[in-house]
């Protein structure tokens, strides 16, 4: 049958051209639909002489399954084609840096507090938390600041609603009450940053009644203030980002440390602003001392064998120090005009290596 040969050639023709599904769909309607050229063939079966017919059926239905095969074939071919051409299309490089018009900021006491915790771990400590909500005997009396103690004036405490037994839960005047838990959870020796919000029943424009605070701890045998002293420089000089930053030591008093000292740096109020890192004047920047050995015992460390130092800062002051804010309050005002002048890039997580800033 010459109409057969030129049938199959036709459509094999029309099944390799086909480039797309709605192509090739159209070639297999045209070929095998109710209406389609082999379908049709079919039909003219009947009008053969009857010993033909069986030898013109058979050609017909290789024809038929000729067709079909190349049909699947092909759709299959376009279909991995389209696959793979959409996956090369809709590759990710993942490796790409970020875009930088990111639009989120990082909040300037987070930032601080990133920068903080990259120094102390650079310097071997560990990152500790504790909770708001203290019992008195962790924020007060375990620090050696016993009922009627006159520093707990100082501290304008937020007491929660009194319990059936008489106590009173509070929200941490200080971050100092991790340092209770943390001795009394763990033997030395220890080394601790604990960063976190702290509340006092205080609020004008340079106290906000919750802030940040951050507290260090080094117990073990053999630490001495010298090594509170070189680790305080040290610290200060790489947060502030001034190799030879004056610092000072004054004596202080904390209940829960023997000696205290304050730690100011110095600066320059010159022409109304300020500079740190030169000039006359000083400016205080943290709290800190030996731990005092009622502490220790108080947490169960021996004090005849361990001793260690402590410290803690706020950390919004550092912020407004190193980052030139000039007022408290807007820290907490959710501006976001503030926000995009004051805030840090989302990815430029601060690394001693990599720089604490950019
Ligand atoms: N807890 C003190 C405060 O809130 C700060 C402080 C001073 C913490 C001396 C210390 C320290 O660990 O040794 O004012």
């Amino acid at each position: 049958m010459q109409n057969i040969d030129q049938i199959r050639t036709e459509l094999l023709a029309e099944i390799a051209a086909a480039a797309t599904a709605d192509d090739i769909e159209r070639v297999r309607v045209a070929a095998l639909g109710r209406k389609g050229s082999v379908t049709e063939l079919t039909k003219t079966i009947g009008a053969l002489a009857p010993e033909e017919r069986r030898a013109a059926g058979a050609l017909i239905n290789v024809l038929k399954d000729e067709i079909a095969a190349a049909i699947e074939a092909r759709k299959t071919a376009i279909e991995t084609g389209a696959l793979s051409a959409r996956l090369a299309r809709e590759r990710i490089d993942v490796t790409l840096p970020a875009r930088p018009e990111t639009e989120g900021r990082i909040h300037p006491i987070s930032q601080v507090v990133d920068e903080l915790v990259g120094i102390f771990a650079e310097m071997g400590f560990a990152f500790a938390e504790g909770p708001h909500i203290e019992t008195d005997e962790h924020n007060f009396t375990a620090l050696n600041i016993p009922p009627e103690h006159p520093a707990r004036q100082d501290h304008d405490t937020f007491y929660l609603p009194e319990k059936a037994d008489g106590t009173r839960l509070l929200l941490r005047t200080h971050t100092s009450s991790v340092q209770i838990r943390s001795m009394r959870k763990a033997q030395p020796p220890i080394r601790i940053i604990v960063p976190g919000r702290t509340f006092r029943a205080d609020h004008d424009a340079t106290h906000s009644p919750m802030f940040h605070q951050i507290e260090g701890l080094v117990v073990d045998e053999t630490t001495h203030m010298g090594h509170l002293k070189g680790c305080l420089i040290e610290f200060c000089r790489a947060f502030f980002d001034v190799d030879d930053l004056p610092v000072r030591f004054r004596p202080s008093f904390f209940p829960f440390t023997e000696p205290s000292a304050e730690m100011d740096i110095g600066c320059s109020r010159e022409g109304g602003g300020l500079t740190i890192g030169k000039g006359a004047d000083w400016l205080e920047i943290l709290g800190c001392g030996m731990v005092h050995p009622k502490v220790l015992a108080n947490c169960g460390i021996d004090p005849a064998r361990y001793q260690g130092f402590a410290f803690g800062l706020g950390i919004e002051r550092v912020a407004m120090l190193k980052y030139g804010i000039p007022d408290l309050r807007t820290f907490y005002e959710s501006d976001l005009r503030w926000l995009r002048h004051y805030g840090f890039a989302p990815y430029d997580v601060p690394t001693i290596a990599g720089g604490l800033t950019r």
